[in-house]
């Protein structure tokens, strides 16, 4: 584990179980977490609609937004920005990189 500007990267996944334009779901601090490939590129956000807690990793991806499955709200997988309503708030987005073939996620400390 290494410490990068105050934050801890924990690996969640080896890089090849995770094939391009799939996902996973973790739990970090007991907080459900989705990570989706697009291409070669890995996202995290928190799996949990801030409209009225759907299941965001269950949603379609559409480019880089992920469509919540229960009312259509869509955030933005690079940012956590909520795009659209009826969401109004963001969701969490933890930063993610790829280390000796291991994904990563990264904590605040
Ligand atoms: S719970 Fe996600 S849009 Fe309502």
């Amino acid at each position: 584990m290494e410490v990068e500007n105050e934050i801890k990267y924990f690996p969640v996944a080896g890089e090849d179980e995770i094939a391009p334009g799939e996902r996973i779901f973790v739990d970090i601090n007991n907080d459900p977490v989705v990570i989706f490939r697009v291409g070669d590129v890995f996202y995290a956000i928190k799996d949990m609609c801030t409209h009225d807690r759907g299941p965001l990793g269950d949603g379609d991806l559409d480019g880089f937004e992920v469509v919540c499955p229960r009312h259509g709200a869509r955030f933005d997988i690079r940012t956590g920005k909520a795009t659209r309503l009826p969401a109004v708030r963001d969701t969490v987005m933890y930063p993610v990189r790829v280390n000796d073939g291991q994904v990563e996620i990264g904590l605040a400390e």
